[in-house]
């Protein structure tokens, strides 16, 4: 291989043009999802306290900020409920009139060309908080998922155009799978949460989503933060059951993890950069500490070039509006 002086790499750097030419990565609308949150009531719009510029909005509210993210160009939400009551089975979750089965109707009727994905678990929905339902405090696996799929399907025939699974359950993308099929929604895409790590990087989204667990933790179904391979296990698991989108999540602590399902299961690839990854860039930036747009930016690009095809991030109306 040549060498200096021959080889200088800063050729290629010496002004904005050529930098311009040889870019290898792009961010893009359409690697966008927006993530929001749905409550009860008229006229809401509760500003999440660990997470600026993030709503928990009621329906009317929603239906209008759904219309400005389509105008954005973004072409997807992600809907999270939090309903008007809680109980030990986190019955509004699989509702047919629970908050998110309305506002999907109410979107739906309102809105065109936007994608309407819905999350789907039961920890928003239970009293104790836990993704599933209980024996004692042991969250039961097999007797969750088909509330899961009771849940998906009842999105679905609201009208969601895509299902995001997010408990970390065994089986639940088969059950899910085999629910929509069996009334016939056999195009309905599942977006599965397939790595999903027991992550300190969730905590403000427990804010907005008023789901902390009442005891304990979520490591007994979300995975160990210290394993890799184990996340090639789960995503390929997904996929034979039916999945057809992957999630890593959270992303940018994990990008290795995104590199590695994307090059080895050639799937599409979305990543969640969540609450906590966008807080802490909003405080810092808040304290002037750092350039917030930049890092912005560099965050969700870092992303993208790690592999990930879909980032789902709480930046995307402000990225859209840089993009512009
Ligand atoms: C529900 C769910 C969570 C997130 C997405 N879906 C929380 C959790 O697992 O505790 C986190 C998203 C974020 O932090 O932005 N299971
Ligand atoms: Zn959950």
């Amino acid at each position: 291989m040549a060498q200096f002086p021959t080889v200088r790499l800063r050729r290629l750097r010496y002004n904005p043009k050529v930098r311009d030419m040889v870019r290898e990565t792009y961010l893009h609308k359409n690697d966008l999802i927006y993530p929001l949150f749905v409550c009860p009531g008229e006229n809401v719009k509760n500003e999440v306290k660990s997470m600026p510029g993030v709503y928990q909005m009621s329906i009317d509210v929603l239906v209008e900020e759904c219309k400005e993210v389509r105008d954005l160009g973004i072409p997807a939400v992600i809907l999270f409920g939090i309903p008007e009551h809680k109980d030990e089975q986190g019955s509004e979750a699989y509702d047919p009139h629970g908050i998110v089965q309305r506002a999907i109707r109410a979107i739906k009727k309102e809105v065109k060309d936007l994608v309407v994905i819905t999350d789907v678990c039961m920890c928003e929905y239970t009293s104790h908080g836990h993704c599933g339902i209980l024996r004692g405090e042991e969250i039961l696996n097999d007797e969750t998922i088909s509330l899961l799929a009771k849940e998906a399907l009842t999105h679905v025939e609201a009208g969601a155009d895509m299902v995001a699974p997010s408990d970390m359950m065994d089986g639940r993308v088969a059950a899910i799978r085999k629910a929509l099929d069996y009334k016939g929604f056999t195009n309905i895409p599942i977006l599965s949460y397939a790595v999903k790590y027991a992550s300190g990087y969730y905590g403000p989204f427990r804010d907005a989503a008023d789901s902390a667990p009442a005891f304990g933790d979520r490591r007994s179904h979300q995975m160990d933060i210290a394993n890799g391979d184990e996340a090639l296990r789960e995503a390929r698991s997904d996929v034979e059951e039916g999945a057809d989108i992957i999630m890593v999540k959270p992303a940018g602590a994990y990008l290795d993890i995104i590199y590695r399902v994307k090059t080895e299961l050639q799937m599409p690839t979305a990543a969640y950069q969540v609450s906590g990854e966008y807080s802490m860039i909003k405080a810092a930036g808040k304290l002037g500490w750092i350039d917030e747009e930049r890092v912005m930016m560099e965050s969700l690009l870092s992303i993208k070039r790690a592999g990930a095809d879909l980032i789902l991030t709480y930046f995307a109306k402000d990225v859209a509006k840089l993009l512009d």
